[in-house]
Protein backbone atom coordinates (compact mmCIF):
# COMPACT_ATOMS: atom_id res chain seq x y z
CA UNK A 1 0.00 0.00 0.00
CA UNK A 2 1.55 3.64 -0.78
CA UNK A 3 1.64 6.09 1.38
CA UNK A 4 -0.19 9.08 0.33
CA UNK A 5 1.33 12.37 1.12
CA UNK A 6 -1.40 14.29 0.43
CA UNK A 7 -3.46 13.05 3.27
CA UNK A 8 -3.29 15.83 6.28
CA UNK A 9 -1.30 14.50 9.45
CA UNK A 10 -1.74 15.16 13.08
CA UNK A 11 0.64 14.24 15.85
CA UNK A 12 -0.25 15.41 19.31
CA UNK A 13 1.62 14.54 22.64
CA UNK A 14 0.76 15.67 26.37
CA UNK A 15 0.91 14.58 29.90
CA UNK A 16 -2.28 12.60 31.37
CA UNK A 17 -5.21 14.31 31.66
CA UNK A 18 -4.00 18.11 29.54
CA UNK A 19 -7.25 17.77 27.46
CA UNK A 20 -5.40 15.99 24.19
CA UNK A 21 -8.30 13.51 23.60
CA UNK A 22 -11.26 16.04 23.56
CA UNK A 23 -9.32 18.07 21.36
CA UNK A 24 -8.02 15.63 19.01
CA UNK A 25 -11.82 14.16 18.52
CA UNK A 26 -12.80 18.06 17.98
CA UNK A 27 -10.15 17.90 15.29
CA UNK A 28 -10.64 14.79 14.16
CA UNK A 29 -14.32 15.29 13.18
CA UNK A 30 -14.06 19.14 12.03
CA UNK A 31 -11.27 17.56 9.28
CA UNK A 32 -12.85 13.90 8.87
CA UNK A 33 -9.62 12.37 10.28
CA UNK A 34 -9.11 9.17 11.85
CA UNK A 35 -8.21 9.15 15.10
CA UNK A 36 -5.85 6.87 17.63
CA UNK A 37 -5.84 7.56 21.32
CA UNK A 38 -2.50 5.49 21.37
CA UNK A 39 -2.65 5.61 25.56
CA UNK A 40 -5.38 3.18 25.05
CA UNK A 41 -3.27 0.18 23.39
CA UNK A 42 -0.65 0.66 26.60
CA UNK A 43 -3.25 0.58 28.68
CA UNK A 44 -4.80 -2.57 26.74
CA UNK A 45 -1.77 -4.41 27.54
CA UNK A 46 -1.35 -2.69 31.10
CA UNK A 47 -4.76 -4.69 31.65
CA UNK A 48 -3.30 -7.79 30.20
CA UNK A 49 -0.63 -7.74 32.14
CA UNK A 50 -2.54 -6.65 35.72
CA UNK A 51 -2.08 -9.65 37.31
CA UNK A 52 0.68 -11.43 35.41
CA UNK A 53 4.49 -11.48 37.44
CA UNK A 54 6.77 -12.07 33.82
CA UNK A 55 5.75 -10.35 30.70
CA UNK A 56 4.76 -12.75 28.08
CA UNK A 57 5.97 -10.86 25.33
CA UNK A 58 5.27 -13.71 22.37
CA UNK A 59 1.55 -13.55 23.98
CA UNK A 60 1.40 -9.97 23.93
CA UNK A 61 2.81 -9.62 20.21
CA UNK A 62 -0.16 -12.26 18.77
CA UNK A 63 -2.64 -10.36 21.31
CA UNK A 64 -1.49 -7.05 19.13
CA UNK A 65 -1.28 -8.43 15.69
CA UNK A 66 -5.67 -9.42 16.22
CA UNK A 67 -6.16 -6.00 17.81
CA UNK A 68 -8.96 -3.76 16.64
CA UNK A 69 -10.38 -0.38 17.47
CA UNK A 70 -13.57 -1.67 18.86
CA UNK A 71 -11.04 -3.41 21.74
CA UNK A 72 -9.35 0.29 22.66
CA UNK A 73 -12.62 0.99 23.59
CA UNK A 74 -13.70 -0.89 26.59
CA UNK A 75 -14.72 0.96 29.96
CA UNK A 76 -12.04 -1.69 31.94
CA UNK A 77 -9.14 0.63 30.19
CA UNK A 78 -10.36 3.88 31.84
CA UNK A 79 -9.15 2.92 35.37
CA UNK A 80 -6.46 4.50 37.71
CA UNK A 81 -4.75 0.82 38.01
CA UNK A 82 -4.90 0.16 34.47
CA UNK A 83 -3.43 3.56 33.84
CA UNK A 84 -0.76 2.76 36.02
CA UNK A 85 0.05 -0.73 34.89
CA UNK A 86 0.00 0.96 30.97
CA UNK A 87 2.83 3.51 32.50
CA UNK A 88 4.77 0.58 33.74
CA UNK A 89 5.17 -1.72 30.86
CA UNK A 90 5.02 1.52 28.55
CA UNK A 91 9.06 2.22 29.58
CA UNK A 92 9.88 -1.31 28.15
CA UNK A 93 11.77 -1.17 24.72
CA UNK A 94 10.23 -4.77 23.62
CA UNK A 95 6.32 -3.52 24.25
CA UNK A 96 7.17 -0.21 22.12
CA UNK A 97 8.32 -2.13 19.40
CA UNK A 98 5.28 -4.76 19.61
CA UNK A 99 2.87 -1.58 19.00
CA UNK A 100 4.61 0.53 16.58
CA UNK A 101 3.98 -1.24 13.67
CA UNK A 102 0.01 -0.73 14.39
CA UNK A 103 0.42 2.49 15.24
CA UNK A 104 2.27 3.72 12.30
CA UNK A 105 -0.68 1.84 9.76
CA UNK A 106 -3.25 4.18 11.78
CA UNK A 107 -1.16 7.18 11.24
CA UNK A 108 0.19 6.45 7.38
CA UNK A 109 -2.37 4.07 5.85
CA UNK A 110 -5.73 5.31 7.61
CA UNK A 111 -8.99 4.36 5.86
CA UNK A 112 -9.55 5.70 2.34
CA UNK A 113 -12.74 7.35 3.70
CA UNK A 114 -10.43 9.73 5.84
CA UNK A 115 -8.41 12.76 5.24
CA UNK A 116 -5.92 11.74 7.39
CA UNK A 117 -4.93 10.76 10.84
CA UNK A 118 -4.61 11.96 14.07
CA UNK A 119 -2.80 10.58 16.96
CA UNK A 120 -1.79 11.45 20.66
CA UNK A 121 0.20 10.03 23.26
CA UNK A 122 4.02 10.90 24.56
CA UNK A 123 5.79 10.04 21.76
CA UNK A 124 4.02 10.49 18.56
CA UNK A 125 5.80 14.04 17.35
CA UNK A 126 8.82 12.78 18.65
CA UNK A 127 9.12 8.96 17.38
CA UNK A 128 5.94 7.94 15.79
CA UNK A 129 5.07 11.15 13.06
CA UNK A 130 7.68 13.28 13.28
CA UNK A 131 7.40 14.34 10.06
CA UNK A 132 3.53 15.40 11.05
CA UNK A 133 2.35 18.46 9.04
CA UNK A 134 0.51 19.79 12.83
CA UNK A 135 2.51 18.94 15.71
CA UNK A 136 1.37 20.00 19.11
CA UNK A 137 2.09 19.68 22.67
CA UNK A 138 -1.32 20.33 24.66
CA UNK A 139 -0.37 20.67 28.76
CA UNK A 140 -2.38 22.27 31.84
CA UNK A 141 -1.36 22.53 35.52
CA UNK A 142 -1.29 18.85 37.22
CA UNK A 143 -3.90 20.70 39.75
CA UNK A 144 -6.09 21.20 36.52
CA UNK A 145 -5.58 18.19 35.34
CA UNK A 146 -5.96 16.41 38.78
CA UNK A 147 -9.40 18.10 38.83
CA UNK A 148 -10.68 17.15 35.43
CA UNK A 149 -9.50 13.32 35.50
CA UNK A 150 -11.07 13.43 39.16
CA UNK A 151 -14.36 14.69 37.75
CA UNK A 152 -14.19 12.36 34.71
CA UNK A 153 -14.30 9.22 37.66
CA UNK A 154 -16.85 10.59 39.47
CA UNK A 155 -19.14 10.42 36.08
CA UNK A 156 -17.83 6.60 35.40
CA UNK A 157 -18.69 6.24 39.34
CA UNK A 158 -15.19 5.26 39.83
CA UNK A 159 -14.66 5.11 43.44
CA UNK A 160 -11.12 6.87 44.01
CA UNK A 161 -9.95 10.60 46.27
CA UNK A 162 -8.85 13.50 44.37
CA UNK A 163 -5.70 12.99 46.42
CA UNK A 164 -5.33 9.58 44.94
CA UNK A 165 -5.35 10.95 41.58
CA UNK A 166 -2.93 13.68 41.42
CA UNK A 167 -0.67 11.22 43.06
CA UNK A 168 -1.08 9.07 40.40
CA UNK A 169 -1.34 11.82 37.51
CA UNK A 170 2.33 12.89 39.36
CA UNK A 171 3.42 9.93 38.99
CA UNK A 172 2.72 8.80 35.96
CA UNK A 173 4.03 12.65 34.55
CA UNK A 174 7.84 11.34 36.40
CA UNK A 175 7.82 7.96 35.01
CA UNK A 176 6.49 9.09 31.06
CA UNK A 177 9.03 11.97 31.43
CA UNK A 178 12.02 10.30 32.92
CA UNK A 179 12.34 7.03 30.72
CA UNK A 180 14.95 5.72 29.12
CA UNK A 181 12.87 5.05 25.88
CA UNK A 182 10.82 7.61 24.00
CA UNK A 183 10.48 9.65 27.08
CA UNK A 184 7.18 12.36 27.17
CA UNK A 185 8.94 15.75 25.26
CA UNK A 186 8.08 19.01 24.27
CA UNK A 187 9.91 18.54 20.32
CA UNK A 188 11.40 22.48 18.98
CA UNK A 189 8.65 22.13 16.04
CA UNK A 190 5.56 21.59 18.26
CA UNK A 191 2.99 24.14 18.96
CA UNK A 192 2.46 24.31 22.71
CA UNK A 193 -1.36 24.59 23.90
CA UNK A 194 -1.82 25.63 27.29
CA UNK A 195 -5.24 24.61 28.15
CA UNK A 196 -4.89 25.48 32.00
CA UNK A 197 -7.02 28.22 31.52
CA UNK A 198 -8.96 28.00 28.13
CA UNK A 199 -12.32 26.02 27.69
CA UNK A 200 -12.34 23.32 25.45
CA UNK A 201 -13.96 25.77 22.72
CA UNK A 202 -11.27 28.64 23.01
CA UNK A 203 -8.77 25.57 23.09
CA UNK A 204 -9.88 24.42 19.72
CA UNK A 205 -10.35 27.69 17.91
CA UNK A 206 -6.71 28.19 18.61
CA UNK A 207 -5.89 24.86 17.08
CA UNK A 208 -8.42 25.37 13.97
CA UNK A 209 -7.07 28.89 13.42
CA UNK A 210 -3.60 27.15 13.67
CA UNK A 211 -4.39 24.39 11.13
CA UNK A 212 -6.79 26.39 8.69
CA UNK A 213 -4.31 29.20 8.03
CA UNK A 214 -1.70 26.15 6.70
CA UNK A 215 -4.59 24.31 5.03
CA UNK A 216 -5.67 27.22 3.01
CA UNK A 217 -2.22 28.17 2.47
CA UNK A 218 -1.09 25.10 0.36
CA UNK A 219 -4.11 24.30 -1.13
CA UNK A 220 -5.41 21.37 1.37
CA UNK A 221 -8.86 22.54 2.10
O1 LIG B 1 -2.81 8.69 27.45
P1 LIG B 1 -3.02 7.71 28.60
O2 LIG B 1 -3.00 8.39 29.92
O3 LIG B 1 -4.21 6.85 28.40
O4 LIG B 1 -1.75 6.75 28.53
C1 LIG B 1 -1.49 5.76 29.49
C2 LIG B 1 0.01 5.54 29.59
O5 LIG B 1 0.48 4.97 28.37
C3 LIG B 1 0.84 6.81 29.76
O6 LIG B 1 0.99 7.20 31.11
C4 LIG B 1 2.17 6.42 29.14
O7 LIG B 1 3.02 5.79 30.06
C5 LIG B 1 1.79 5.41 28.08
N1 LIG B 1 1.87 5.96 26.73
C6 LIG B 1 3.09 5.99 26.10
N2 LIG B 1 3.19 6.40 24.82
C7 LIG B 1 2.12 6.83 24.15
C8 LIG B 1 0.86 6.85 24.78
C9 LIG B 1 0.77 6.42 26.08
O8 LIG B 1 4.10 5.61 26.69
N3 LIG B 1 2.26 7.21 22.88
Amino acid sequence: MKRNKNKITVAIDSPAAAGAGTQAKLIAKEYNLFYLDTGKIYRHIGYLTLKRKNINYTKIKYNISKLKIIDLKKKKLLTDKVARSASIIAKDKKIRDIVKNFQLQCAYYPPSKFNGSILDGRDITSVLMKNAMFKFYITASLETRAKRRYLEYKKLKKKISFKNVLKSLKNRDKLDKNRKFSPLVKTKDSILINTTKLSKKACFEKIKAIMDKKLNFNGNI
